[in-house]
């Protein structure tokens, strides 16, 4: 299924994030969230807010040149993944890939690893509309699909 959203201004995007964290399951191991979209279109900004919804009281550093940020919260595992400077799908290996297993990945530019869609339960497509963005949400498996169910956020 896919979930349409306008996103009209910034407190929107922070609130589909906060909706997207509430909507997680108990144990988000092995869980993949890919955040697809042009520069500024929101990536970072959805991945914050999740974070702060979840419990994280600091700041949210940009993976950008330290690929993964991870965050060990009270209830939760999640590893914010930039993969923009990844040039070939095997440094995914470098990244210690596999061992970010115990917990939820949130990727920012995942159209650079081209197999990742197929590992993936959700694809969210951010995109400029206007003065705001819209938001596409895709389940890609069974439990990705029903999780965007779960999703209610504006
Ligand atoms: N729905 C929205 N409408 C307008 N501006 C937004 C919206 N959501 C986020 N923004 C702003 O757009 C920019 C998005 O930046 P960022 O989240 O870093 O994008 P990305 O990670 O995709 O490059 C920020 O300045 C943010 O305040
Ligand atoms: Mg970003």
């Amino acid at each position: 299924m896919t979930l349409d959203l306008s996103l009209g201004d910034r407190s929107d995007t922070d609130r589909l994030g906060a909706a997207m964290a509430r909507a997680l399951p108990e144990s988000v191991a092995g869980w993949i969230v890919l955040l697809q979209g042009e520069l500024g279109s929101g990536k970072s900004t959805l991945a914050r807010a999740m974070l702060r919804t979840l419990g994280h009281t600091g700041t949210v550093p940009s993976p950008t040149y330290t690929l993964v940020e991870p965050y060990q919260l009270s209830k939760k595992t999640i590893y914010h993944v930039d993969l923009y400077r990844i040039v070939n799908p095997e440094d995914l290996d470098f990244l210690g890939w596999s061992d970010m297993e115990d917990g939820l990945r949130l990727i920012e530019w995942p159209e650079r690893v081209p197999d990742l869609a197929g590992q993936a339960d959700v694809l969210v497509e951010l995109r400029y509309a206007g003065n705001g963005r819209a938001a596409e949400l895709t389940g890609l498996t069974d439990r990705g699909r029903k999780y965007c169910a779960r999703v209610t956020p504006l």
